[in-house]
C-alpha cells in the first residue's frame, strides 16, 4: 500500500510516498530556513504563507520522484498536531481536500508518533523499547509498546531540549537553527571549560524520569562567567561544547534510569535533536544497549515518517473523518494521563 504523507507543522514543507510503512519511494523536504534566518527564529505567519505557496509543488515533486501518479496512491496522511496552528492547517487542509477529491482514505497523524516511527523506516525494531523523543517542542522518555502505544515515563518540566539549543544560539548570535550550529561549533570546544549545573529533580520519585532545561539555559546565557573554570577561555566553541555536554548528560541520565528500571535494553531516538553528534556518541558508549537513531535525514521533520506510521493505522482500518481538525498542542503530560490522550490522533 502506498501512502502519501504530508508534514507542515513548523518550517519544513514536506511530502513523501512510502510503501507498506517501510520503503521510501520519495521524500521531499523544502526547508524555509532562509526565510526565517534573518529573524533568528521561526515566524509563524511566514511559515504558514510559505507552506501555502509550496505545498502543491512539493506534493507534485514527491509523486514525480516516486514515479507515480495520484491514482496509484492508496491513502493520504497529514500531520494534524502538535505544531504551529497556521502551518498545520495548510498541510492538513491540503491532505484532507486531496483525499476527499480523489475518494481516498485520510489519516491524521500526531507529529510525535511520526518522529518515534522514523527509525522504523530503516530498521526492523521489535517492541517494546524505550523511546527518546527530542525535538524543538518536546523532550519525552517513553516505554513504547507499539506504533501508537507510548507510555510517557518522563518529560520536561519547562523548556524542551531543542528550545534550549535554539535559545543559547540566538543569545550568542550564532545563528538559526541553533542545534546544528552548536553541534558544529562544539566540535572545536572543550566541554570541561564550564561546569554548568545538571538539574536535580530528585526529591522523592515524582520526577524520576523528568528533565529540565530552563536552569541550564539561564546559566549558559546569563551566568556563564560564574561557571567558567580557571585556565579556560570563554569562547563560543567552549560555551557550545560545555552546554551540549550538560544538555545531553541531563537527558541521557534519565533515559538510562528508565532503561535500568524497566530492564528494556533497546533505545530508539527520534526528533531533530536526535541528529546531535554528542547525544549519539554518548549513547554509543553504552555498548550493552541497542541504541537506534534514525539516519540524519529522518531526524528532522519529514513526510516519510508521517506516511510510514499512517500505513499502520490504515492497515488496522483506522482512518480519520473529514472534519478532523488541527491542534497546536498535545496535553502536557501529567502522571496518570493515559498515553492515548497524549498521543492519540483525534
Ligand atoms: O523535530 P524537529 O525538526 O522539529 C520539531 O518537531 O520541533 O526539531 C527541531 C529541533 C530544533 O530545536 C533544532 O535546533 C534541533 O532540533 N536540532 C538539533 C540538531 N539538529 C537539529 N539539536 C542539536 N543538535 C543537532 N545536530
Ligand atoms: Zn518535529
Amino acid at each position: 500500500m502506498k501512502v502519501l504523507g504530508i508534514e507542515s507543522s513548523c518550517d519544513e514543507t514536506a511530502c513523501a510516498v512510502v510503501e507498506d510503512g517501510k520503503t521510501i519511494l520519495s521524500n521531499v523536504v523544502a526547508t524555509q530556513i532562509p526565510f526565517h534566518q534573518i529573524y533568528k527564529g521561526v515566524v509563524p505567519e511566514i511559515a504558514s504563507r510559505k507552506h501555502a505557496e509550496w505545498i502543491l509543488p512539493v506534493v507534485k515533486q514527491a509523486l514525480k520522484e516516486a514515479n507515480l501518479t495520484l491514482d496509484e496512491i492508496d491513502a493520504i496522511a497529514s500531520t494534524n498536531r502538535p505544531g504551529l496552528m497556521g502551518a498545520l492547517l495548510v498541510g492538513l487542509t491540503f491532505g484532507k481536500t486531496l483525499a476527499w477529491a480523489t475518494n481516498k482514505p485520510f489519516i491524521a497523524i500526531n507529529h510525535m508518533l511520526g518522529h518515534m516511527y522514523a527509525a522504523h523506516l530503516v530498521n526492523d525494531i521489535p517492541y517494546p523499547y524505550i523511546g527518546l523523543l527530542v525535538s524543538g517542542g518536546h523532550s519525552i522518555i517513553a516505554k513504547v509498546n507499539g506504533f501508537d502505544d507510548l507510555e510517557v515515563l518522563g518529560t520536561t518540566i519547562d523548556d524542551s531540549i531543542g528550545e534550549a539549543f535554539d535559545k543559547v544560539s540566538k543569545f550568542y548570535g550564532l545563528g538559526y537553527p541553533g542545534g546544528m550550529i552548536i553541534d558544529r561549533l562544539a566540535q572545536n570546544g572543550d566541554p570541561k571549560a564550564f561546569s554548568f549545573p545538571v538539574p536535580k529533580l530528585d526529591k522523592g520519585d515524582d520526577h524520576r524520569y523528568d528533565v529540565s532545561f530552563s536552569g541550564l539555559k539561564t546559566a549558559v546565557i546569563h551566568q556563564a562567567d560564574l561557571f567558567l573554570k580557571p585556565g579556560y577561555e570563554k569562547t563560543n566553541e567552549n560555551i557550545c561544547a560545555a552546554f551540549q555536554e550538560t544538555a545531553c548528560k541531563t537527558i541521557v541520565s534519565r533515559l538510562l534510569r528508565a532503561v535500568d528500571d524497566t530492564g528494556i535494553k533497546t533505545v530508539v531516538a527520534g526528533g531533530g535533536v536526535a541528529a546531535n553528534s554528542r547525544l549519539r556518541s554518548m549513547l554509543a558508549e553504552r555498548t550493552d544497549l541497542n541504541c537506534i537513531f534514525p539516519p540524519l535525514k529522518l531526524c528532522g521533520d519529514n513526510g516519510a515518517m508521517i506516511a510510514g506510521v499512517a500505513y499502520h493505522f490504515l492497515k488496522r482500518g483506522d482512518t480519520s473523518p473529514i472534519d478532523t481538525t488541527a491542534s497546536a498542542r498535545i496535553p502536557q503530560f501529567k502522571r496518570g494521563l493515559k498515553n492515548l490522550e497524549f498521543f492519540g490522533r483525534r
